[in-house]
């Protein structure tokens, strides 16, 4: 039995989480590619950042920058920060515009968590205030299945691949770089796309 709400479904899979995601959610460990060289002091948020994975890439990749991360789950953040990473900032609420202030992240990383959300047009005008002028927003995530039934299926999994996320991004943002890539012989595919605003 799936649960129905998205917080009680990472109630139950929060101490599962890092023993069972590196076997589909392709892209992560190959996230610091994309990264953009930053200046010390920068300040990057980790949006949906569940149990740390790509905090703690940050987290070494960036030692000299100021990391914030923001997740819902309590549950999931409980696992993110038995990773003991040092000075970062957790916020456990819903991610939206009254979050943070304007003109605030030099980076902003969203990995594998915006195909799960329900407003996403709220959520990119969000990172659009959220970003500094100069800001690049680094996203990893499912992108097409040309599968009826696996969407369906990922759907009861709070996956949407009807949300066309990345058809929303290239509307938005600037894109700079991306990469698509297929998963287990073309069920699905999943893209990083590394952007700038829109100037
Ligand atoms: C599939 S997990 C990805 C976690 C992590 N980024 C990773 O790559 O392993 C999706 C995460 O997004 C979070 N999430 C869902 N809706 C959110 C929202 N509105 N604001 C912030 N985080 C959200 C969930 O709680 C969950 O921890």
């Amino acid at each position: 039995m799936i649960p129905t709400t998205l917080q009680e479904y990472y109630k139950l899979h929060a101490p599962i989480y890092d023993i069972t995601r590196w076997g589909f959610l392709f892209g992560r460990n190959q996230i610091y590619n994309h990264f953009p060289e930053l200046p010390s002091g920068s300040r990057i948020l980790d949006l949906g950042c569940g149990t740390g994975k790509i905090t703690s890439i940050l987290h070494t990749s960036y030692p000299e920058c100021s990391i914030s991360a923001i997740d819902p789950s309590p549950e999931m953040l409980h696992q993110a920060k038995q990773k003991n990473l040092h000075e970062v900032q957790w916020f456990n609420e819903h991610y939206s515009i009254d979050s943070f202030q304007t003109n605030t992240f030099d980076l902003i990383t969203a990995s594998y968590c915006l195909t799960m959300m329900e407003d996403l047009e709220q959520i990119l005008e969000a990172i659009t205030r959220h970003l500094t002028p100069d800001g690049i927003l680094l996203v990893v995530d499912f992108d097409e299945t040309p599968y009826k039934w696996f969407a369906n299926w990922m759907a009861k999994n709070h996956v949407h691949f009807n949300y066309w996320l990345f058809e929303k991004l290239e509307h938005h943002f600037n894109v700079l770089e991306k990469d698509t890539r297929k998963a287990f012989g073309g069920l699905y595919s999943y893209s990083t796309i590394k952007a700038c605003l829109r100037k």
